[in-house]
């Protein structure tokens, strides 16, 4: 369920309505590579267009140091999001300050502007009053669709809410009901997929889980880790000796629910072109390392997720940017698009893998979010969403 209110609940007709939107999006030579967080923020604009609003949107971009920086411009996504909307898109070359004032107050109601990247001030990440105030003065409402940035207290995803009625966008309310739901009431069985490099990274999640998941299947290059706590040498494979307690810990507590891959697939070196074999889960050869699961541990984890009711997924099983260690992720997405569980993939990664697999319309829900979808599975709650006006 949730909480918040939302656009649905507050008279738009005229207003000045400031969007935080999440249009953190690649850049490849002036030219937005990836647009699936500007389509997911759509439904949101085209309503405040069709309530007759006048739409201001904020959204950071990269990691600046504070000062303006012309390759995290936000000017190439403008003109893109005009061609998606096709209708013209005017463009702030700050997000505050006395330039920006007077494009606001030339606006009509369902106009746009997009104001320029709000991490070109250092106030931005440091949630400065002063900044958020500046932000608030532009408009009459605040809404949060930045469902990507609502882990950051940040001015313009937090700070921001205190100085104006603040009400969650569409794509806030998708997201937060899908994870939100997975978090407080998941349909049994629970099957989570973690994967990705680190164990350090998801320390949390595989804390909350291991309280609500009746099954964690684990890939990728965490895996390792787990296998080295268990005992085994896992030869040049990567490895977190500061995490290995923790697995150790895990693998205690969850030992009826934590799943690692019965078989690997181990190259002789970091390289698409590595020479591999496969092996069942054992001590790894010297001068070979783990870059993806086997088939035997796909079929595996397939069974499981056969069964399951809601399925989560975030990090991919291997390597997989080179092709020959990416069947188990693809292996396993095709699994959980085959399924007839409710599912949904987080993180970037596992997102490009689903993409990449030609799945995605499979798939129940694909976060925007990384950081902001880990946090959810560790159970916290987002700044970004907690400071908007409750239902
Ligand atoms: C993301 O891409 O996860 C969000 O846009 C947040 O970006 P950040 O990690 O730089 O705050």
């Amino acid at each position: 369920m949730f909480d918040k209110k939302t656009i649905r609940d507050i008279d738009l007709q005229g207003k000045r309505v400031l969007v935080r939107v999440d249009f953190n999006v690649p850049i490849k030579n002036g030219l937005v590579g990836d647009d699936t967080r500007i389509r997911a923020a759509l439904p949101t604009l085209e309503y405040l267009i069709g309530h007759q609003a006048i739409l201001i949107l904020c959204s950071h971009l990269g990691r600046p140091d504070g000062s303006p920086d012309v390759k995290y411009s936000l000017k190439p996504v403008a003109e893109h999001l005009s061609q998606l909307l096709s209708k013209p898109v005017g463009f702030a070359d700050d997000c505050i300050g006395a330039i920006t004032t007077s494009k606001v107050a030339a606006l009509k109601p369902g106009d746009i502007l997009v104001l320029e990247n709000t991490r070109f001030h250092a106030g931005e990440t440091k949630n400065d009053a002063d900044m958020a105030r500046q932000l608030a003065a532009l408009a009459d409402i605040f809404v949060n669709d930045a469902f990507g940035s609502a882990h950051r207290a940040h001015a313009s995803t937090e700070g921001v809410a205190h100085f104006l009625p603040a009400v969650a966008g569409f794509l806030m309310e998708k997201e937060i009901q899908y994870l939100g739901d997975v978090i407080s009431a998941p349909e049994k069985p629970f099957v989570a997929i973690l994967g990705g490099a680190k164990v350090s990274d998801k320390i949390g999640v595989i804390r909350n889980l291991s309280a609500k998941a009746d099954v964690i299947l684990i890939g990728g290059g965490m895996a390792n880790t787990f296998f080295k706590a268990e005992g085994y040498p896992v030869g040049e494979s990567l490895v977190e000796d500061e995490a290995l307690d923790q697995a150790r810990e895990f693998l205690k507590i969850g030992k009826t629910q934590i799943r690692l891959p019965v078989d690997v697939k181990i190259a002789d070196k970091f390289a698409e072109d590595a020479a591999w074999k496969l092996m069942p889960t054992g001590p790894i050869p010297n001068g070979w390392m783990i870059l993806d699961i086997g088939p035997e541990t796909v079929i595996a984890y397939a069974k499981v997720i056969k069964k399951a009711k809601t399925v989560i997924w975030n990090g991919p099983m291997g390597v997989f940017e080179f092709p020959e260690f990416a069947k188990g992720t693809f292996g396993v997405a095709q699994a959980i698009a085959n399924s007839q569980a409710t599912s949904i993939i987080g993180g970037g990664d596992s997102v490009a893998a689903i993409q990449q697999s030609g799945l995605a319309g499979k798939i129940s829900h694909i976060s925007t979010g990384g950081g902001a979808s880990l946090e959810m599975l560790e159970g916290l709650s987002l700044p970004g969403v907690t400071i908007l006006l409750d239902k």
